[in-house]
């Protein structure tokens, strides 16, 4: 007799169905897992075996043959174990015939079979919802799992034994609540920053309208403490953004015990970090940094010291907002729209440009360190400030700067207007630096004197296609945050004089 479940295997963070089919037939003891399984699935033979045993039940003495289907796709991971044992289990008549028609199973197995805790809960909730079913999820996963619907029926069994009493109705299972992280603000506030307005106007325009930024200074200028302000004045995610954020969390097994955060991702990888941890991929397919910040921020410290290649991998994403993993039989995407910050010293040195400062190694230090970012990645950042040296005066001076919560109403309220903007032609998450140029002429038309600006700055300096396109963008969200419907010469001047700062760097190299 065959008798059979479901499951799922991950493609990018879509769940497709997976039917598990196992045998009890005459032959030799034993058991035999076919179906393109990779060395985590194989081993899922010796798990379940002893899982069975350990729960009280006998293996019987036959030939036991599980097959994953279709057979030509690849499954990976460790969360085929529990389906495997259900479907074992009902053969055995330990479970009714019928008691996983209506569910998606995953999990995996101890040897004393509890059911331990896999990656992709919440994709695999989503995946059985969408074919009408309920989930059986690992306990620890069963909060996550429960966000996907709130009709949707979860099981989260902490055992096989769990399992059985559920389906006899001895012990029912309840259904896990889809618990909240509490948002907790430890990254500090902007106001602890002294003097560096226009950095902090930067860091403030780059939040409002999600574009790309560079700091750029000398040491100790306060650079990374900058930066790690940010979070405090992003808005929250809105609840689409915080299902596709919680999605790719799911996959990398980054949700901690199955509480989703409203937060926006800030991911700060070292810059010693391999392109497989950037961008994705390795021997499992698995999300990298930038699917990790989607929606959110790669802060991307010491900027210079990250591999050339490890940073021109960051181009396809900067522009599609999708990474497409190509891999030996299949591939993969995941979404990766983020808003790219990095902090970088000018020169080797640190100090190129200080007043009274020369390198050691002359110009050459400075045009050596600044060229191992490369200039189409350059070219994809919209805001270049530079971050002078502070003196101690002005750090013993008193001082009253704004707090975060001040700037992040600001910037909420920018957001507000661009979510409204681009809901009206059903784009709700978009933000101005990711809308396309054809909206972005739509919607940030100067008048006459900005045009004007726009003719004589574009003759003067040479802006790529691309960077005449970004300008507009920084100008319109500079007018969103005057609450402006037209994008005026101001704030064009100020969009191209962000874009400015770093020619000017360039030149001085
Ligand atoms: N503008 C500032 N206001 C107050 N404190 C500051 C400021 N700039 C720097 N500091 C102090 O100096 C320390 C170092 O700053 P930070 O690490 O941000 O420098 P950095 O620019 O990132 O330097 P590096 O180039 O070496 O990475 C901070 O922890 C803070 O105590
Ligand atoms: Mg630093």
């Amino acid at each position: 007799m065959v008798s059979r479940c479901t499951t799922i295997a991950f493609q990018g963070i879509n769940a497709v169905p997976v039917d598990v089919q196992v045998m009890v037939g005459p032959g030799k003891m034993g058991m035999q897992i076919v179906g393109l399984a990779d060395k985590a699935v194989s081993e899922a033979r010796e798990r379940v075996q002893s899982a069975i045993h350990a729960s009280g039940l006998a293996m019987p003495p036959k030939r036991i043959t599980v097959n994953l289907a279709p057979a030509d796709l690849p499954k990976e991971g460790s969360h085929y174990d529990l389906p495997i044992a259900l479907a074992l289990m009902a053969a055995l008549g330990a479970l009714p015939g019928d008691a996983l028609e209506d569910y998606v199973v995953m999990g995996e197995l101890a040897l004393d079979g509890t059911v331990a805790p896999v990656a992709g809960a919440l994709p695999a909730a989503i995946g059985a919802n969408a074919l009408g079913k309920g989930l059986i999820c690992p306990a620890a996963s069963g909060s996550e799992a429960a966000w996907a619907d709130p009709d949707m029926d979860v099981l989260a069994p902490r055992s096989l034994i769990a399992m059985a009493n559920h389906f006899k109705g001895t012990t029912p299972l309840p259904r896990p609540d889809a618990k909240v992280q509490e948002q907790s603000n430890q990254s500090g506030d902007l106001s602890d920053i002294r003097g560096q307005e226009t950095a902090k106007r930067a860091l403030e325009v780059a939040a409002a309208g999600g574009h790309n930024l560079v700091l750029v200074g000398p040491p100790g200028s306060g650079k990374s403490m900058l930066a790690s302000r940010l979070p405090s004045i992003l808005p929250p995610l809105s609840p689409k953004e915080l299902l596709e954020v919680s999605m790719i969390a799911s996959i990398a097994g980054t949700i901690a015990d199955g509480k989703l955060s409203s937060a926006r991702p800030f991911r700060a990888p070292h810059h010693s970090a391999s392109m497989a941890a950037m961008v994705g991929g390795g021997v499992r397919a698995r999300p990298g940094e930038v699917s990790l910040a989607h929606n959110g921020v790669l802060f991307l410290d010491e900027f210079p010291e990250f591999s050339p290649q490890v940073l021109d991998s960051l181009r396809q994403p900067l522009e599609t907002g999708e990474t497409v993993i190509a891999r030996a039989n299949h591939r993969v995407s995941y979404p990766s729209r983020m808003q790219l910050i990095a902090a970088m010293n000018p020169c080797r040195c640190g100090m190129a440009g200080e007043p009274g400062h020369t390198c050691r190694r002359g110009e050459r230090c400075a045009q050596d360190y600044q060229a191992r970012i490369s200039g189409p990645l350059m070219d994809r950042i919209d805001l270049r400030v530079e971050v002078p040296a502070v003196s101690a005066s002005d750090l013993i001076r008193p001082h009253k700067a704004e707090a975060s919560a001040e700037v992040a109403a600001r910037v909420a309220r920018a957001r507000m207007i661009q979510a409204k903007r681009y809901g009206a032609i059903g784009e709700p998450t978009m933000t101005n630096a990711s809308a396309s140029n054809t909206h972005i002429e739509r919607f940030a038309v100067p008048d006459a004197a900005g045009r004007e600006l726009l003719e004589e700055a574009a003759n003067a300096m040479a802006f790529s296609a691309r960077g005449f396109h970004r300008i507009l963008k920084v100008a319109r969200t500079l007018a969103d945050l005057d609450g402006s419907e037209q994008v005026g010469r101001v704030q064009l001047a100020e969009a191209i004089s962000y874009r400015m700062a770093g020619e000017r760097l360039a030149v001085a190299a």
